[in-house]
């Protein structure tokens, strides 16, 4: 299929880009570059043997996108592109419904006006908040967000839901990733904060690199197995393969279907410390300090439905996760520089 993968340059376009190729897809992606390099799209080529087209631009931009839509006939949209530092947008709230929510709704606009008829969007287990019982399943009712990053997702899971009902020829997923961390096992793409990161992941990457000194471990009293946070960690690749899954089910005709992308199993802030250890053979210094305010004990995926219904199933492990992640800590300086 021909497809428009908004935010292709990004940490999970990029890898969802590669398993696009890989499973014959022609991919063009569309990115206004602000948290990504163009260099990425080079690399997704020595990884796949094909270098996708990249189109830098901004997709709030509708004469852009119509420019875009008007070129080629795709046959579906991956919706990526979108700003997710979750303290940002609380300090800029009006910056994240302007990027993720006006975006969203010109792209919508556009492929309406285009004909294009399918989407993939990037949503996040933010929706379910502070669950009363884990592991939550797509059935688990949505609450209302803490922050505007969370608020943007659902309202953006509601502007698809309603034009599905609108337009019933359309085929809308709505992906709900949980943790996704690791990096392609190349090497040659991965996560790459411009700043301090917020995620624990890049972050313990960051302190094993001595890049930052020590990590904070937020709240050591939780009511979970060590005291500290439970998160569904994803590898990126596993989380990419969901979306070419998505994808072939979009194939099968119209509707609207919720996914849980997770793996079902939650690890501890302490226990994820020890596997990072463990598989870099280096010390992450920490200290544990006060609860981060918005964060919730314990939340990971009942992802079930994604293996019934798309075949699809995480099968990389916490190690492998941390492997990957440790290769490219190591080898983003020298790609960069
Ligand atoms: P990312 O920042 O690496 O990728 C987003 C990409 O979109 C970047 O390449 C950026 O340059 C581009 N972009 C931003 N604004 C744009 C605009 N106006 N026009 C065109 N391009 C624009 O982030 P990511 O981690 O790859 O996240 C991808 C999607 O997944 C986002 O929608 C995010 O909210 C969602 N998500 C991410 C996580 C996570 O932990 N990483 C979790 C749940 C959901
Ligand atoms: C956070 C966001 C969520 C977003 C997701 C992916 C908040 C409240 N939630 O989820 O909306 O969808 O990122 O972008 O920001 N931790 C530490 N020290 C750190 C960083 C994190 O102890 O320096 C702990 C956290 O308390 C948590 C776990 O590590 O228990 C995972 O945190 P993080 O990677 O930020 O992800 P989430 O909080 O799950």
């Amino acid at each position: 299929m021909k497809t428009l993968v908004t935010g292709g340059a990004g940490y999970i376009g990029s890898h969802t880009a590669v398993e696009l190729i890989l499973e014959g897809h022609e991919v063009v992606i569309v990115d206004d570059l602000s948290n990504a390099k163009a260099s990425v799209v080079d690399r997704i080529g020595q990884i796949t043997g094909v270098t996708p087209e990249l189109i830098v631009g901004d997709i709030r931009d509708r004469s852009f996108l119509d420019t875009v839509m008007g070129s080629t006939a795709f046959d579906a949209v991956m919706h990526f592109a979108a700003l997710k530092a979750v303290g940002e947008s609380v300090r800029e709230p009006l910056k994240y419904w302007d990027v993720n929510v006006s975006g969203s709704l010109r792209l919508i606009e556009a492929m309406v006006d285009h004909g294009i008829e399918r989407i993939v969007f990037s949503s996040s287990a933010t929706v379910y908040g502070d669950p009363e019982v884990v592991p939550v399943s797509e059935d688990t009712p949505v609450r209302p967000p803490s922050n505007p990053y969370g608020w943007t997702k659902l309202v953006i899971e509601q502007m698809l839901t309603d034009t599905s009902v609108a337009h019933p020829s359309w085929a809308v997923a709505l992906l709900r990733y949980f943790n996704p961390i690791g990096a392609h096992d190349s090497g040659l793409i991965g996560e790459d904060p411009n700043d301090e990161p917020n995620n624990l992941m890049p972050y313990i990457a960051q302190v094993a690199s001595e890049k930052l000194p020590e990590l904070s471990v937020f709240g050591d009293d939780y009511p979970t197995r060590d005291g500290t946070g439970i998160r569904d960690y994803i590898h990126v690749v596993d989380l990419a393969k969901g979306h070419t899954a998505a994808l072939a089910r979009l194939a099968e005709g119209p509707g609207r279907w919720v996914y849980n992308l997770g793996t079902g199993r939650g690890t501890t802030v302490l226990e994820l410390i020890d596997a990072f250890e463990a598989a870099s053979g280096v010390k992450v210094p920490y200290r544990i300090v006060g609860r981060r305010p918005g964060d919730v004990a314990e939340l990971w995926a009942d992802p079930s439905r994604a293996e019934r219904e798309l075949g699809w199933k995480a099968t990389r492990d916490i190690e492998q996760m941390c492997v990957d992640t440790w290769r490219w800590q190591q080898h983003a300086t020298g790609l960069e520089g």
